[in-house]
């Protein structure tokens, strides 16, 4: 018997606070720093994004995702046999204790499963994912639950216009179960730390102290052209895993950092705008929350139905990209 991983629950969260461009412009204005909704809207397709308050940390949003999801699949907490959460703003630094571990225990979970954080930036979803699709594959695992939980607002630097217009904060969640029937067809991860430079918090803590910043840093440009250079590729190779053509997607739910990128995308694929789920219009870029995010409002609304074939693509810092392939 083959044994697949499949997505049975799907859950996200946004903080109620939300920020528009107009609002940014202003509070940047008021510093003698110039942007505008015009440039962000065509630059990036963005008009607002959330965040969250002061004393909400990643796992806060992450448990209230995971229980939508959770909801969604029918399990209880003690169900989950293992949870991954991938984030690049872990509740305390170096992820230590991890992220996963503290969700586990404002879950109540007691069952002395595993829990773990995965750090592929933008791409972490994507690569908790495959993790997870391979312990549940092997058998080792049976109910996962896979998070992508993010307060980005807290690493903005609101001196540089460049960065701090674009981000925002959230989770999406998933619970992974075991399978006979597919569930994820395919997953394809790759990285290149060449360019580990052109996104990044390019600091560290020595002696209990910053060394260097700890704000994220980020050329765009370089960014943005790696970004369409790899994802329509990486689409084709999980495509191919499954023996599988673009044709036969439902939907495309790429990393939402820029609409540009995402159009970009759909369009080498040959995919109609239409079979894109697309919300960095209202979240703006949630990293590893983006695409859990958006699957799971494509899936409330009844967009994406059970038997569909989604593509989901992230891209970011490391610099990393994947693909997972999942039928619903
Ligand atoms: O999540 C990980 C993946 N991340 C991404 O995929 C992001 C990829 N990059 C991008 O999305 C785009 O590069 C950006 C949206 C970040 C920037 O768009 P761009 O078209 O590449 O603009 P640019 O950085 O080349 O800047 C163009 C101009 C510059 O002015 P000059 O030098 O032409 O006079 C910037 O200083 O726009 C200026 N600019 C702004 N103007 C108004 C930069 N930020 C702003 C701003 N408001 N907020």
């Amino acid at each position: 018997m083959t044994l697949y991983s499949k997505i049975i629950g799907t859950g996200s969260y946004l903080p109620p606070k939300r920020v528009t461009n107009q609002d940014l412009t202003d509070q940047l204005a008021a510093k003698g720093i110039e942007t505008s909704d015009e440039w962000i809207v065509t630059r990036s397709g963005i008009s607002a994004r959330h965040y969250a308050e002061p004393e909400q940390k990643s796992s806060d949003l992450a448990v209230h995702a995971a229980k939508n999801a959770l909801e969604m699949a029918s399990l209880q907490p003690n169900d989950i046999d293992l949870i991954i959460v991938a984030s690049s703003t872990p509740d305390f630094f170096g992820s230590f204790p991890s992220t996963a571990c503290i969700v586990q225990r404002k879950l109540g979970i007691t069952n002395n499963g595993a829990a773990v954080d995965v750090q592929a930036v933008c791409s972490g979803f994507v690569y908790a994912v495959s993790v997870a699709d391979s312990f549940i594959r092997s058998g080792a695992h049976k109910n996962v639950l896979v998070i992508g939980a993010e307060v980005f607002s807290r690493i903005l630097n609101f001196d540089d216009r460049g960065t701090c217009v674009l981000f925002g904060d959230g989770a999406g969640a998933i619970v992974l179960t075991a399978s006979e029937t597919p569930g994820i067809l395919a997953t394809k991860l790759h990285a290149d730390g060449r360019h580990a430079d052109v996104l990044s918090i390019p600091g560290n803590v020595d002696g209990g102290a910053i060394a260097g910043s700890g704000f994220l840093y980020m050329d765009g440009p370089a960014v943005f052209k790696l970004a369409v250079s790899v994802l329509e590729k990486v689409a084709h190779e999980a495509l191919d895993k499954a023996g599988m053509t673009p044709d036969q997607l439902d939907w495309l739910i790429p990393h939402q950092a820029n609409i540009r990128i995402m159009n970009s995308t759909a369009k080498k694929l040959g995919m109609p705008p239409e079979k894109m789920v697309v919300t960095v219009d209202q979240h703006g870029n949630t990293s590893a929350a983006s695409i859990p995010l958006a699957l799971d409002i494509a899936m409330r609304d009844g967009r994406i139905k059970p038997g569909q074939n989604v593509m989901m693509e992230g891209v970011g810092g490391g610099f990393t990209w994947g693909a997972v392939l999942a039928r619903m």
